[in-house]
C-alpha cells in the first residue's frame, strides 16, 4: 500500500534567474524567465507519484487558462484529481520566484484559488481509506485543522509540513504523526532556537506539543529524526545547487511514499534526502523532481554511511 492523499496548493511559478538578488528599489535587467508548475501541495503530490505512490490530490485552481494546463499536467503525471476544485471568479495561485546564481530563492505567492480550498471537498471515505495524508500551509489553516481532526477519527496517519511557517495549535499538533520542518519552521513552532537551544531541545518541545514524530531538515547538514523511541541524524548528499525551490516538497512527498510503503523511518528519510538532493541540481519545482529509479541510482552512485 502506498496510498497517499495530498491536500494543498497548486501554483504557476513564474521564475526569474538572476546573478544576484536586487536590492529594494533596484531593477536587474538581464534575468532569464521561465514558467513552470509549482505550489507546495502540487510539488509534494508530484514527488509522491514519481516515487511510486498512488496519489490523490485535492486542490483548488482558478477559472483562468492556467487551470486547464494544471489539470492536464496532473493527469499526465498519473495523479488522481477527482476532487480538484475549480473556483469561480478567481485566479489560479501564482508564485513569483527569483533564483540566484547560488541556487537560493526568494518567493512571493499570490494564493488565488488556494485560499478557497475547504475541508468539505474531501469525502470522509477518502480520509478513511488512505494510508497517509500529506498537508502544507498554502491553504487555509482551518482546512488543514479540520482534515487532521477527521484523520484522527479514522486513524489515518497525518504528515504535516507547516510551510510557509506559522504557529500551530495543540489540538492540531495532537493529530500529527509526522511533523516535517526546516530550521526556521522548527524555531517558530517551538518558540525556541536551534542554534541557541540545540536540536534535541527544540524537537522535544514539538513532540510535547503533540506530534508523534519530528523530522527536522537541515539542508547540507542532513536531517534529524526525533520521537520517544528514536533520536537520529541522517546525513545529506553533497550536490552543486542550481535551484533549491521545492527541495523540501520533494523530501516530504518521497518520505510519505517510504512511510506508507512500510519502510523503516531512517531508510525512508535517507531516500527522501537523496530525492531532495537531486531536485536542487535542476531549475524549477516539479521539473526537478526525480523518479524512483533516478533516486535509486543516485544513492548507488553516492553511497554514504547514514549516521
Ligand atoms: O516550495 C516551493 C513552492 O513554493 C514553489 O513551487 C512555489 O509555488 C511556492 O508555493
Amino acid at each position: 500500500m502506498k496510498n497517499i492523499l495530498v491536500i494543498g496548493s497548486s501554483n504557476i511559478d513564474l521564475i526569474a534567474q538572476v546573478e544576484r538578488f536586487p536590492q529594494p528599489g533596484e531593477t536587474i535587467g538581464n534575468a532569464i524567465y521561465s514558467k513552470m508548475f509549482g505550489g507546495k501541495g502540487a510539488n509534494q503530490a508530484v514527488a509522491a507519484v514519481r516515487a511510486g505512490g498512488e496519489v490523490t490530490f485535492v486542490t483548488s485552481v482558478g477559472d483562468d487558462g492556467y487551470a486547464s494546463e494544471l489539470k492536464e499536467h496532473f493527469k499526465s503525471n498519473g495523479i488522481n484529481i477527482k476532487y480538484l476544485r475549480q473556483a469561480d471568479n478567481c485566479p489560479t495561485g501564482v508564485a513569483l520566484i527569483l533564483v540566484d546564481a547560488a541556487g537560493e530563492n526568494i518567493i512571493a505567492v499570490a494564493p488565488g484559488a488556494n485560499a478557497k480550498l475547504t475541508a468539505n471537498l474531501v469525502e470522509e471515505t477518502l480520509i478513511e481509506s488512505t494510508d497517509i495524508i500529506l498537508m502544507q500551509m498554502e491553504i487555509p489553516y482551518q482546512t488543514v485543522r479540520e482534515i487532521a481532526l477527521l484523520a484522527k477519527k479514522y486513524n489515518t496517519k497525518v504528515m504535516l509540513n507547516p510551510a510557509p511557517a506559522r504557529v500551530l495549535d495543540e489540538e492540531l499538533m495532537d493529530c500529527v504523526d509526522y511533523l516535517v520542518v526546516n530550521e526556521s519552521e522548527a524555531n517558530l513552532i517551538s518558540g525556541l532556537d536551534i542554534e541557541r537551544d540545540g536540536l534535541e531541545v527544540v524537537a522535544r518541545k514539538m513532540l510535547e506539543m503533540g506530534s508523534k514524530m519530528i523530522i527536522i531538515t537541515l539542508g547540507k547538514d542532513g536531517s534529524y529524526i526525533y520521537s520517544d523511541e528514536l533520536r537520529k541524524g541522517v546525513k545529506s548528499y553533497t550536490v552543486t545547487a542550481v535551484d533549491s525551490t521545492a527541495a523540501g516538497d520533494t523530501f516530504c512527498g518521497v518520505l510519505a511514499v517510504g512511510i506508507s510503503g512500510g519502510n523503516e523511518i531512517t531508510e525512508a528519510v535517507r531516500f527522501a534526502s537523496a530525492a531532495a538532493a537531486i531536485s536542487v541540481t535542476k531549475l524549477g519545482a516539479q521539473d526537478s523532481i526525480p523518479l524512483a529509479e533516478d533516486i535509486e541510482s543516485f544513492i548507488e552512485k553516492n553511497h554514504r554511511v547514514v549516521s
